[in-house]
């Protein structure tokens, strides 16, 4: 790798102008920021994830800011595949960069039959597996954190799709590293690295939780060096490209993961105050690196 890190990058045999992805579950499947112009500068779109059947999510309130970034308890909410594969995907043949497919699942095998249905459209180039869900047939602790559970979800999916594919670990619990070479053996094209830190926040006069279900996902500018750590131990330990997802607020920080190994970097939690984050970092970038 040459430093300062390229802005232009290669990833699945494409050429991409910008290293920057919108993450899931910030970008919907890109239609809306499409309307109000927001795409300039983004990469891809990684879509909402999608479930076999439609789910509601949790109870709200499932949000809550706090002063140093954003708890997050959506619970996968999605009006399941055959309603995506109905209505949503045409609507994103539109969009100007390639869109991947986030699949979430309650089972093993709950991968692969979101993606045989997924298959069926040509709209999307791709999928990120999201494996930082909890496995609710296996005891609830989330697929991510068992290796030989992340490499029986990778080669399921393998067996239903030609397209390439992403695993989005989780941090919380089990060794990355591991899982990641576990998707790997499994036939994983990319990791993504990684999902939300489990936090969690309690109203000290009463006891209480703002979010109905308590335990959230946190995202922060802070966590910014724990995903840079990630990244490059799990960059360093396989042969695939990783896409990393976590703590991005500057042009620098992407580049910084840049340089950590990341192929491509996604935003999320970002997009929500500043809806055309991609094009400021790209200009942020380019005026770093003069590229
Ligand atoms: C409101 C919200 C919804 C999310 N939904 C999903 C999802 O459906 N699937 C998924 O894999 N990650 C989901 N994530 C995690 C993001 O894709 C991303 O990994 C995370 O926000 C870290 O990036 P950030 O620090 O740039 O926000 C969600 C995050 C937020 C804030």
């Amino acid at each position: 790798m040459s430093f300062p890190p390229a802005i232009r990058r290669k990833f699945w045999g494409r050429d991409f102008s910008s290293p920057v992805m919108l993450a899931s579950g910030t970008a919907g499947f890109g239609e809306e920021l499409l309307d109000l112009q927001c795409l300039s500068g983004a990469g891809a779109v990684v879509s909402k994830a999608v479930t076999f059947n439609p789910r509601e999510g949790n109870l709200p309130p499932r949000l809550l800011e706090t002063p140093f970034g954003l708890l997050n308890s959506i619970g996968l909410a999605n009006p399941g595949v055959y309603h995506v594969v109905k209505h949503l995907l045409p609507a994103a043949a539109g969009l100007p960069c390639p869109l991947l497919i986030n699949v979430a699942g309650e089972s093993v095998d709950e991968f692969a039959d979101v993606v045989s249905v997924l298959e069926e459209c040509s709209v999307h180039i791709g999928y990120e597996i999201n494996v930082s869900c909890p496995n609710a047939a296996e005891g609830g602790a989330a697929f991510g954190v068992d290796p030989d559970v992340v490499l029986r979800v990778a080669q399921g999916v393998s067996k239903v799709t030609g397209r390439p594919f992403s695993v989005k670990l989780t941090p919380n619990g089990g060794d990355m590293v591991q899982s990641a070479k576990a998707a790997v053996e499994g036939g994983a094209s990319a990791i993504t690295v990684c999902n939300t830190f489990l936090g969690m926040h309690i109203d000290w006069e009463t006891g209480k939780c703002v979010i109905k279900r308590k335990v959230a996902g946190y995202t922060s500018p802070a966590l910014l060096p724990l995903v840079v750590a990630r990244v490059w131990q799990v960059s360093n330990a396989v042969s695939v490209p990783v896409i990393s997802s976590g703590g991005v607020s500057r042009g620098e920080d992407v580049l910084q993961l840049l340089a950590a190994g990341a192929e491509m970097v996604q935003i999320g939690t970002r997009l929500m105050r500043r809806p055309f984050a991609a094009g400021e970092l790209m200009d942020e970038m380019k005026k770093l690196t003069g590229e």
